[in-house]
C-alpha cells in the first residue's frame, strides 16, 4: 500500500507552549487514521501544520511523495479540508455553496454538476438544495460544510472534529459518509475526542496527549495495552456502606467502585467473571436491577497511560 502522507519530527511551539512535540506518523492509501485526544492535545495544530496553514519549528511533511509547502498547489488541489468551524456563504443556497467550492477545482460544468449531486447524495442534503444556511439545523449545516469540502473528490481528506454538537442522525450520516469516501478510494485524517467514533470508523488510531503520540495501532491492539481485562457494571440503586465494605473485603484483589448507583468491578486478569460475581452478590445480599460486562475501552487505555480521562 502506498504512503499518502508522511510526517517526521513535527514540532510546533506557540511561545513557551510546545503544542506539537516531535510527531511522526504515516497515512496509507485508502486508510482512515484517527487522531484521538482530549481538547488541547494538539490535533488541530498538527492538521494546520500539515496543511502549511501554520508555520512550524521543525519537521518535514511529505504528501503524495512530495514536499508539502504553502505554495504546493499541485498537492493542494487533491486535498479536502473540513474545519471544525463551519465556513459557508450565507447569501448562497446549499447547492450554490457546493457549486462555488467545487468550482475552485472543477472547471467543466457538466462534470461539476455531477460532482455536486454526488456530494449532496453522500451528505443526505437532497431535500435542502434550495435552502439558505440560516434555515439549516446545526447538524445539516455541518453536512453542508462537509459537502463543500469533498465535492471536488480530493484524494486526501482532513476532518477536524466534524461531529461536535451534532444530533445523532447527522452524526451517523457524517460517519457513514466518511467510510464511503474511504471505500471510494480516499485517504482520511480524522480528529476527534470521541473514542466511540474512532472505534467505529478508523482503520488505525493515534492517541495524542500534550502534543505527543502516546500510543498507536488498531483499536484492538490499543486495548491490549491496558491492564484492564474486564469490567462488570452492576446497577444497584441502594447500597449500604457495610455491604460495600463486606464486598470489598471478600474480593481484595479487584478494584470496586460505587458511584451514581453503579457498582463497577475492574478485573486485571481473566474474563467471564460474571457468573462468579452473581453468586457473590447473592451471598452478600446485594439486590441489583441490571448487570453487564464491558471490554476495556480506549478511555481505559488513555487513563492508564496519562492518569486522566479522555473527556473531563
Ligand atoms: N494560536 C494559538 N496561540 C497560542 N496557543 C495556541 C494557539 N492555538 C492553540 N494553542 C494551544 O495549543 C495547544 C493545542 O491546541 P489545539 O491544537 O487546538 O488542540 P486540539 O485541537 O487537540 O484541541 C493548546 O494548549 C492550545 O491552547
Ligand atoms: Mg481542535
Amino acid at each position: 500500500m502506498s504512503v499518502i502522507l508522511e510526517v517526521n519530527g513535527l514540532t510546533k511551539e506557540y511561545k513557551e507552549l510546545r503544542a506539537v512535540d516531535d510527531l511522526s506518523f504515516q497515512l496509507s492509501e485508502n486508510e482512515i487514521l484517527g487522531l484521538l485526544g482530549p481538547n488541547g492535545s494538539g490535533k488541530s495544530t498538527t492538521m494546520n501544520c500539515i496543511l502549511s496553514l501554520l508555520k512550524y519549528n521543525s519537521g518535514s511533511i511529505q504528501i503524495f511523495g512530495k514536499e508539502m509547502s504553502p505554495s504546493a498547489y499541485d498537492i493542494k488541489k487533491d486535498i479536502g479540508v473540513i474545519f471544525q468551524d463551519v465556513a459557508v456563504f450565507q447569501e448562497l443556497t446549499v447547492y450554490k455553496n457546493i457549486d462555488y467550492f467545487c468550482g475552485l477545482y472543477i472547471r467543466d460544468k457538466k462534470q461539476r454538476k455531477q460532482y455536486i449531486e454526488e456530494a449532496i447524495e453522500l451528505t443526505g442534503l437532497e431535500d435542502y438544495k434550495k435552502f439558505y444556511p440560516k434555515q439549516l439545523s446545526g447538524g445539516l449545516l455541518r453536512r453542508l460544510n462537509i459537502a463543500c469540502g469533498i465535492a471536488h473528490k480530493p484524494k486526501l481528506l482532513f476532518f477536524d472534529e466534524p461531529t461536535v454538537a451534532v444530533d445523532p442522525q447527522s452524526r451517523n450520516n457524517i460517519l457513514e459518509g466518511i467510510e464511503k469516501l474511504r471505500d471510494n478510494g480516499a485517504s482520511v485524517i480524522y480528529t476527534t475526542h470521541y473514542m466511540e467514533e474512532v472505534e467505529q470508523i478508523c482503520d488505525r488510531i493515534i492517541i495524542m496527549d500534550k502534543g505527543k503520540i502516546i500510543a498507536g495501532g488498531t483499536s484492538d491492539s490499543l486495548k491490549e495495552l491496558t491492564k484492564v481485562k474486564e469490567k462488570i457494571i452492576v446497577e444497584v440503586p441502594k447500597l449500604s456502606e457495610s455491604k460495600l465494605d463486606k464486598l470489598k473485603e471478600s474480593q481484595k484483589d479487584i478494584d470496586i467502585v460505587y458511584q451514581h448507583g453503579m457498582l463497577t468491578f475492574t478485573y486485571k486478569d481473566g474474563s467471564d467473571h460474571i457468573t462468579a460475581l452473581i453468586d457473590r452478590l447473592r451471598d452478600t445480599g446485594i439486590r441489583y436491577t441490571r448487570i453487564y460486562s464491558e471490554r476495556p475501552t480506549l478511555n481505559d487505555v488513555f487513563l492508564e497511560l496519562t492518569g486522566k480521562e479522555l473527556r473531563d
